[in-house]
């Protein structure tokens, strides 16, 4: 029997990619589309690349027999509602990001909202498959990583676990403006961002304390982390560059060794020798990971590239939930990127 699934907030990119993946998964059934706009229409009118969704699949209000809800809301949305569905007897997964953060004050401070349900703080668990999928196993709430978290954690994790670098940590990255959603806003029209790069968020972005969380669980201390994302004249795509200083003693063979032994088992982790492209990812829930030292100046740079849209939201979301309901976790997930 396949496991029943809703979208809430699927008339968004996230979503909207969510439902390409949840359609063509074997073992899973969409058996609910939730928005606030587009009431009674078909998925497929609304998302117009999902032809293969029935017609009998309309956008409504309600979750109805889900098993599972998959959250796409803006910050503070599926807060307000994850416990309701919990208590139903349901699995959450939000690839917002209303659960990625332990502490409640955090919301506050980064995001400007009190938490309407920090109690779920303490059970969410933060699901980047690669590193925590023994506990999205048994998860009944999973916050799914942010799309520069992801990246910025899968560059750094194998040198961070290993104790290969200090914890002054830069990450440099850059995304395409579906990263910022379906707005209509001046600064993502097309005769704004094309042929342009600009900087934002510094140092507030809110993936900082997500990134320095995660970080510190590795490294077993607070990173000193400066994050500053950019904004890139193209649909899809984000690449981290990250920088820490190599631990007296540590080479570049220990890099090596640390990042192939960490991901060799991984199915969409994969570890290039050169650096990695975007468009090699398009589409698709892999992550090229590149690690090298600068022997000069005694500094690891560590670059991750990926599709902000499958392996940044809605594929790692059908990751933790292959993890989670006892799938194969490549399940669905299995097409090659696009290319050229
Ligand atoms: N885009 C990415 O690359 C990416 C990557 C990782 C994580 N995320 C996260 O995923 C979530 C969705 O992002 P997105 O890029 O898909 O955004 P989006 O394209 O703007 O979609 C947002 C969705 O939420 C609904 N919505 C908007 N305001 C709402 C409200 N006040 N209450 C309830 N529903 C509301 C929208 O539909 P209606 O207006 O029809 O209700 C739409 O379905 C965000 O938390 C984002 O941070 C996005």
């Amino acid at each position: 029997m396949p496991t029943k699934a809703a979208i809430v907030g699927v008339t968004g990119y996230a979503g909207g990619e969510l439902a390409r993946l949840v359609l063509r998964h074997p073992e899973a059934r969409l058996v609910a589309v939730v928005a606030r706009s587009h009431q009674g229409e078909p998925l497929r009118a609304v998302q117009p690349h999902l032809h293969s969704a029935p017609d009998s699949l309309v956008i409504g209000l309600e979750v109805g027999d889900a098993e599972v809800v998959f959250t796409a809301l803006p910050a503070g949305e599926a807060a307000k509602q994850a416990a309701g569905w919990l208590r139903d007897g349901r699995t959450v997964i939000d690839i917002g990001s209303d659960f990625r953060l332990r502490d409640p004050m955090l919301y506050e401070r980064w995001y400007g909202y009190a938490h309407p349900a920090p109690d779920l703080l303490r059970e969410a668990v933060y699901g980047l498959t690669e590193l925590t999928r023994d506990r999205v196993r048994t998860a009944r709430l999973i916050a799914n990583p942010g799309c520069y978290p992801t990246a910025a954690l899968l560059a750094l994790a194998p040198a961070l676990k290993a104790g290969l670098v200090t914890e002054d940590i830069v990450v440099d990255a850059k995304s395409g403006v579906t990263g910022a959603g379906h707005s209509v806003e001046d600064a993502y029209l097309f005769g704004t961002i094309d042929e342009s790069v600009r900087p934002y968020g510094v140092p507030k972005h809110r993936h900082t304390p997500e990134i320095a969380q995660e970080a510190a669980a590795l490294l077993g201390k607070t990173p000193r982390l400066t994050f500053t994302p950019h904004l890139i004249p193209m649909n899809r795509g984000l690449i981290a560059s990250c920088y820490a200083p190599l631990r007296p003693g540590k080479s570049a063979r220990d890099v090596a060794g640390a990042y192939a032994r960490e991901y060799a088992e991984e199915p969409f982790v994969r570890v290039l020798d050169t650096y990695p492209a975007t468009k090699a990812t398009l589409g698709s829930n892999w992550c090229l990971v590149h690690a090298l030292v600068d022997e000069e100046n005694a500094r690891l740079v560590a670059f991750a590239a990926l599709d902000n849209l499958v392996k940044g939201a809605a594929g790692s979301a059908l990751q933790n939930f292959n993890a989670r309901f006892g799938y194969p976790e490549t399940m669905g997930l299995e097409a090659l990127p696009l290319w050229p």
